[in-house]
């Protein structure tokens, strides 16, 4: 059995090797996989105890051939073994097919028989692994002129601008489906009940207090009527519990107590109490509140 490389290239050119593909292979986000998946660390483990034990046998198996071949034939058998890389037949074989180069005694034979000014010139053959190179070259242009310019695939320009709109709809999904990265401009109002239910224990928890139980008003603003300090949109709304009224009025952010969810439906839920007249309210406090499209049509000049 020849040994291409001595074990101290082969021992950890194996073992590297095996792991540089696993980590190619399992995807690990942007950590390294072992340490997303600690059982890669057994299974490295594990290959590494096989691969000394192949170690083992392949050297035990040397050894038996070289006690079953007979005497005069043992030293070709270990010659193999000490012959450096550079020097071995078949490593020979390889470059001089890679690079069809003639030996300096040629040169003689090469010498083409121009002579500019003492310059000569030899005719050496283009080394193969050059040439090779350059008809890759070529048939890679070739698929490329058909793929990209005739065929109109995308180019580097293209493929960002549609991956870029993909992580706009990716984003626009991941924060429906994920409701407490909601913000003031993703929230909804909700109209079902039992968002209503929810939204009504939070207020009567937190804010009746200073709002009243049926959100008529007291050290807090009148909720059921229509003026409003910060805007009476749910969009309004959230931005004004989340973050608080203005400073010293009583009205602090809520967003270290309450989830963005639960602000949704304590919001949803005042505003399903608009309109409700409840007993001696507090007086208005704030503007009219008249919707942004609303305002948008009334404030356009009436043709005659
Ligand atoms: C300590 C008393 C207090 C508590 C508790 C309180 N608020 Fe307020 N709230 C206020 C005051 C005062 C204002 C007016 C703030 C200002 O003028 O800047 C206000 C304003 C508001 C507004 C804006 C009203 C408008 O006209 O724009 C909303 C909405 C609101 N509160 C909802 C809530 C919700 C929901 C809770 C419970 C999670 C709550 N508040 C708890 C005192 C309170």
């Amino acid at each position: 059995m020849k040994k291409f490389f001595p074990i101290y290239v082969r021992g950890p050119l194996i073992f590297f090797g095996f792991f540089g593909l696993i980590e190619f292979f399992v995807d690990s986000g942007n950590r390294p996989a072992f340490v997303k998946y600690p059982i890669i660390i057994l299974i490295l483990f594990v290959f590494l105890v096989i691969q000394i034990a192949v170690e083992y046998m392949v050297s035990a198996v040397n050894n038996l051939i070289y006690h079953i071949t007979p005497e005069d034939k043992r030293n070709a058998f270990v010659a193999e073994d000490v012959v450096p890389l550079t020097q071995r037949k078949w490593f020979k074989r390889l470059m001089k097919r890679l690079t069809r180069s003639e030996p300096v005694e040629n040169n003689a034979l090469l010498l083409l028989d121009h002579n500019y000014d003492g310059i000569r010139e030899l005719d050496n053959k283009l080394p193969p692994w050059w040439l090779y190179l350059f008809y890759g070259g070529i048939i890679f242009g070739a698929f490329y002129l058909v793929r990209y310019e005739i065929l109109g695939a995308d180019d580097q320009e293209a493929e960002f601008s549609k991956e870029m709109a993909q992580a706009t709809i990716d984003i626009a999904e991941y924060r429906r489906h994920a409701p407490d990265l909601m913000d003031e401009e993703s929230v909804t109002q909700l109209t079902d009940g039992p968002s209503l239910d929810k939204g009504k224990a939070i207020f009567q928890t937190n804010c009746a207090a200073c709002h009243r139980a049926d959100g008529g008003g007291q050290i807090g603003p009148n909720l059921t009527d229509d003026h409003w300090i910060f805007g009476g949109d749910i969009r309004n709304l959230f931005h004004t519990i989340t973050n608080g009224g203005r400073d010293g009025k009583g009205m602090v952010s809520w967003k270290g107590t309450l989830k963005p969810t639960q602000i949704q439906q304590a919001a949803s839920y005042i505003l399903s109490l608009q309109g409700t007249h409840p007993k001696d309210p507090k007086a208005p406090d704030g503007d009219l509140w008249v919707r942004p499209e609303a305002k948008a049509s009334m404030d356009k000049p009436t043709v005659k």
